[in-house]
């Protein structure tokens, strides 16, 4: 397994809970990955005034939950702290190999995979649980804005957003609609001598709560199918935060549900305090000015591209496997149509939390490795993997930030009826179909 974060941890729960023998290899010297603020694994993308923004009780685990002490949406350390009880609380820290890499996989002649890792061994595993995290490789503007190179101010990515000293006293640019957006936005707020939020389209933003209870756990019910739940929102919003225009934001050009949610308790207040300007999408940059496609002006220390992220596996060759545009083809988001015992939990961007979703992945992944799970027909993967992305692509704004979007309860449900259909094919295989696979 590459990779102890909260998928990694969910993953490893279920193989060690079945007695399935494995190594999960972790960069950092701690669980939790994106969650460890200054995580020594380099990459977290985690800052000091990060919270979560889904709630506490649709991110916990089902089997674990979080200290009822802890506040409806808490901090990253709080959450790292929860992880942290998780891996001890089941049992399984000695089966992570803390602070080391895995820097080359490749498919083994007679099956299986070559894994090399940092401590410069090669191991031969049967199966392999990809969890390396899918928010960590900055995705700049693609492509860079004119005058980008010659700007005389400073230019970061929000990955590099660690601390508000990086804004304290200085004339800020935002760029996105993202949340990584909204919260560096609001932080220079209170810090930056002036700011600017700027986006090439509007979002829905959604305050933290409504009705005093968390949106996520207030809102209409996850069951609903989204072409009704969806319209609900819409309205909900309406009377409840009012248009995005009375805030001074684009009016966004897409249906609620149609993007990847923005949520943020605490932007529209600042917006409406007159402490973040907006402006449309940067135009081009020179000296310490930044242009906008408006043709208005302004002068600028720092541009913060909060521009998403990409999705990377730096350890495979790119004739194996890489994802252009964020695009990767598997089965149900998870299984890779081709190769036996490849695995890939996590790899989802929900609305909703990714930690539930893992736990029942591992479940899957877990079935799989112990024979009693097995995968349809190539072809049957290969038409679900058409007909989702199909879907997804009537469905979202078109952008590289929605190729992994899933509705996180539609999804839990729709991996619960795979689990049950994978072990009634697993119980009567049907002659050359591709049965999953190997044993621990
Ligand atoms: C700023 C920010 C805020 C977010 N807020 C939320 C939220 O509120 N709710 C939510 O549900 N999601 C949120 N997310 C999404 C986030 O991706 C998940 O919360 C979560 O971190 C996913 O866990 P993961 O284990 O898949 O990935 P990660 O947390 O990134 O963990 C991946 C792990 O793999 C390790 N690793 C990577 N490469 C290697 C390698 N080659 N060898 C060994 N180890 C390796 C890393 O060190 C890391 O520990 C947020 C994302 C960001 C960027
Ligand atoms: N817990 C929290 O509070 C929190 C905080 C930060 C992040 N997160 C999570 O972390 C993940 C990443 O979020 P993110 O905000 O960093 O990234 P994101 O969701 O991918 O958003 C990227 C934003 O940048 C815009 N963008 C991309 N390329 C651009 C370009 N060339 N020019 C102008 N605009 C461009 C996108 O616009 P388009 O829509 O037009 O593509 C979008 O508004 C998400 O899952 C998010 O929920 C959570």
């Amino acid at each position: 397994m590459i990779g102890a974060g909260s998928t990694g941890i969910a993953v490893a729960k279920a193989l060690h809970g079945r007695g399935i023998d494995f190594d999960c290899f972790e960069l950092g010297d701690r669980v939790g990955g994106n969650w460890v603020f200054q995580n020594s694994n380099g990459v977290s993308s985690s800052y000091r005034s990060l919270h979560i923004n889904t709630s506490r009780e649709r991110m916990e685990y089902s089997d674990f939950p979080m200290p009822k002490s802890y506040p409806d949406f808490p901090r990253h350390d709080h959450i790292a702290e929860y992880f942290d009880a998780y891996v001890d609380h089941f049992g399984f820290r000695d089966r992570i190999i803390f602070g080391t890499a895995v820097e080359h996989v490749e498919p083994g002649t007679d099956g299986g995979f070559e894994v090399r890792t940092g401590d410069g061994e090669t191991r031969h595993y049967e199966s392999l649980v990809v969890a390396n995290g899918h928010h960590w490789d900055p995705r700049w503007p693609e492509p860079a804005f004119p005058g980008s190179e010659t700007f005389e101010g400073e230019q970061i990515h929000a990955h590099d957003y660690k601390h508000e000293s990086q804004l304290a006293g200085r004339d800020v640019v935002v760029l996105g609609m993202g949340n990584s957006a909204m919260d560096i936005a609001v932080d220079a707020s209170y810090h930056a001598e002036h700011t600017i939020l700027a986006a090439r389209r509007g979002a829905y933003i959604v305050p933290k709560y409504i009705f005093g209870r968390p949106i996520d756990r207030a809102g209409p019910a996850d069951n609903l199918p989204p072409k009704i739940r969806f319209p609900i929102m819409e309205r909900l919003l309406k009377t409840q935060v009012g248009k995005m225009t009375d805030y001074g934001l684009p009016e966004p050009d897409h249906k609620f549900g149609h993007a990847h949610p923005t949520v943020s308790g605490r932007i529209l207040d600042r917006l409406a305090h007159g402490a973040i300007e907006v402006k449309p999408n940067i135009a081009s940059l020179e000296g310490e000015t930044v242009r906008f496609v408006d043709g208005t002006e302004a002068h600028a220390d720092l541009v913060v591209y909060c521009t998403g992220y990409k999705i990377t596996f730096p350890f495979f060759d790119e004739d194996f496997l890489s994802a252009k545009d964020n695009e990767v083809r598997l089965y149900r988001r998870m299984f890779h149509p081709e190769m036996t015992g490849l695995y890939f939990p996590g790899l989802v961007q929900p609305l909703g939390a990714i930690m539930p979703v893992a736990e029942r992945q591992g479940v899957l992944i877990a079935d799989a490795i112990d024979g009693r799970f097995a995968l349809p027909s190539r072809a049957e993967m290969e038409r679900e993997i058409d007909a989702t992305r199909a879907e997804m692509k009537k469905r979202y704004v078109a952008s590289k930030r929605h190729t992994i979007q899933v509705d996180q309860e539609h999804y839990m449900r729709e991996l619960a009826k795979e689990l049950k259909a994978g072990r009634e094919r697993a119980a009567t295989p049907i002659p050359g179909v591709a049965v999953s696979t190997t044993s621990g």
